[in-house]
């Protein structure tokens, strides 16, 4: 058994698996740290001499990339290779919503998690430690295990030298945006497995540059368990927030006083208390999903229930916005101009997955609108597999006769629009030439500020009229 990893293998070159495993080989220069994939265009950025090319936009991600890559961190699409070298392999591959079949619409499509192990169980020597880096429902390790244990028990039956494994689970918790400083500095790590010599192995790694006590060891169980509950209680408080703006709205309050006002209470924090047009990104929705999938398989229709409200109130919340832009320009948005300010799911990241954006400017194009979309980071191909439909194109038949096209700056946005939706809260927004902007949209116009990000005050002087979500 090995208590010192020399060499990592990471299956996943992903938002996960490339951020993840850059600050490993960063903080652990004495360890060999392969990252694979299948996608070989991926690598090849990944492998770009221009360090601006990587597939990942994260803040501080191209300095730690340029300090190891080349050292001890490498990017490969020779996946059995990397496996066989590895003394520890992480899972780190895309686990979505199934869209077909058992559980579609709910449970997380596991298909790449299964070719994983499979990949491992034949290319692997030795020992090698496994450890589940994806996001994955309660149970999953034992699959793997399975896997794994047909392979050693294959070869031993074929007098091929042994092949042992141990599984451990050890779930990311990164936020987009913020990955370099929440691996550099977590909250926690949390390591869940049944292997001392593995737990120990693995928590080496780590305790070289997170303090011991922030290294929590748990059973496999509890670990996978946690990291769908860390994300169902991150998502229910946005969920709740939310919920309370569209009354502050009703009633005249003002949801950014009540989230401070109730932020101060220790016991409820001011963290994740921002109002805004729901949430997006690849993971709350999907993991709450899968995990209400698992509350309905285990008989537990109270508990599914309870937590897929936080979902339907999110959905609610992102057409509730799309309503109200239509409602303020006199019940119609037919073939006006409106300017969206932002795109991606959130600020820092050129990720879209989920993004609010794409259900609300799905429902604005319904309805017949000419979208001119800025956001700094989003190409417009992402754009245009996100909407279904090519810029300045005809929209699918049923879908309104809307088109959207790509524009690179705010006064493009506004030109002739009348109207400004801001639902990415990048920092370029706060400071909006306000003057200027109004010049050249159509009378009277409005700005909607679904992040609250904007100088709504500037706005009014300047003579638009504002709505900002939660201000009543
Ligand atoms: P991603 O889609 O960005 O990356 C996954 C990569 O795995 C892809 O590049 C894909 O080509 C590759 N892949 C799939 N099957 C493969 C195989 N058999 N062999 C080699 N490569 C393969 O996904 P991600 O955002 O990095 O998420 C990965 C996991 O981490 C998911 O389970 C997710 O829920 C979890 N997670 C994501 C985040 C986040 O911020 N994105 C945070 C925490 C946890
Ligand atoms: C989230 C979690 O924060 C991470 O801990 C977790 O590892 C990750 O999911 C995952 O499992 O994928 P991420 O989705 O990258 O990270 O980003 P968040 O900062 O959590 O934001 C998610 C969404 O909620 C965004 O659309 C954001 O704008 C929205 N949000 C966040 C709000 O509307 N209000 C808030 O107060 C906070």
């Amino acid at each position: 058994m090995k208590n010192f990893i020399h060499s990592i293998c990471c299956i996943g070159a992903g938002y996960v698996g490339g951020p993840t495993m850059a600050v490993i080989a960063d903080r652990c220069p004495g360890v060999q740290v392969t990252v694979v994939d299948l996608n070989a265009e991926r690598i090849a950025a990944w492998n770009d001499p221009d360090l601006s090319k990587l597939p990942v936009y994260e803040p501080g991600l191209d300095a730690v990339v340029g300090r190891a890559r080349g050292r001890n961190l490498h990017f490969s699409t020779a996946v059995e290779e990397a496996i066989a070298a590895a003394d520890l392999v992480f899972i780190s591959v895309n686990t979505p919503t199934k869209t077909k079949g058992l559980g579609a619409g709910q449970a997380s499509d596991l298909k790449w998690v299964e070719a994983s192990a499979r990949k491992v169980a034949k290319a692997a020597r030795g020992h090698t430690i496994v450890v589940e880096k994806s996001t994955l429902p309660v149970r999953t390790a034992a699959v793997i295990q399975e896997i794994l244990g047909a392979a050693a028990a294959g070869d031993a039956a074929e007098s091929q030298p042994a092949k042992t494994f141990a599984v451990l689970s050890n779930p990311e918790f990164l936020a987009e945006g913020t990955a370099i400083g929440d691996l550099e500095d977590p909250d926690r790590v949390l390591i869940g497995g049944d292997d001392p010599a593995a737990i120990a192995a693995l928590a080496s790694i780590y305790g070289q540059w997170v303090p011991a006590a922030r290294i929590l060891i748990t059973n496999l169980w509890s670990s996978e368990l946690s990291k769908l509950t860390a994300n169902a209680f991150l998502a229910q408080r946005i969920s709740s927030i939310n919920s309370i703006a569209a009354f502050c709205e009703a009633t005249g309050a003002d949801v950014r006083e009540v989230a401070k006002a109730i932020g101060a209470d220790s016991r409820i924090g001011p963290k994740f208390l921002q109002a805004g047009p729901g949430f997006g990104g690849s993971c709350f929705q999907k993991d709450i999903l899968n995990l209400v999938y698992l509350c309905r398989h285990y008989g537990l229709e109270e508990v599914a229930a309870y937590w897929e409200q936080v979902v339907t109130l999110n959905t609610w919340q992102q057409h509730r916005i799309a309503r109200l832009v239509i409602t303020k320009l006199f019940g119609t948005v037919s073939s006006k101009r409106i300017g969206l300010l932002g795109f991606a799911f959130k600020a820092d990241t050129n990720d879209t997955r989920e993004s609010p954006a794409i259900r609300i400017c799905r429902d604005l194009l319904e309805e017949g609108a000419i979208l001119q979309i800025l956001d700094p980071k989003v190409s417009e191909g992402q754009m245009a597999r996100d909407l279904g439909q090519e810029p300045g194109g005809v929209s699918p038949p049923g879908s309104g006769d809307g088109q959207w096209q790509r524009v690179p700056d705010v006064q493009q946005a506004a030109a002739g629009a009348d109207a400004l939706l801001l639902l990415t809260e990048w920092e370029q927004f706060a400071t909006i030439d306000w003057p200027a902007v109004v010049a050249v949209m159509r009378q009277p116009a409005w700005l909607f500020d679904a992040r609250a990000k904007a100088d709504a005050s500037a706005a009014r002087a300047a003579g638009l009229n504002v709505w900002t979500v939660g201000e009543g």
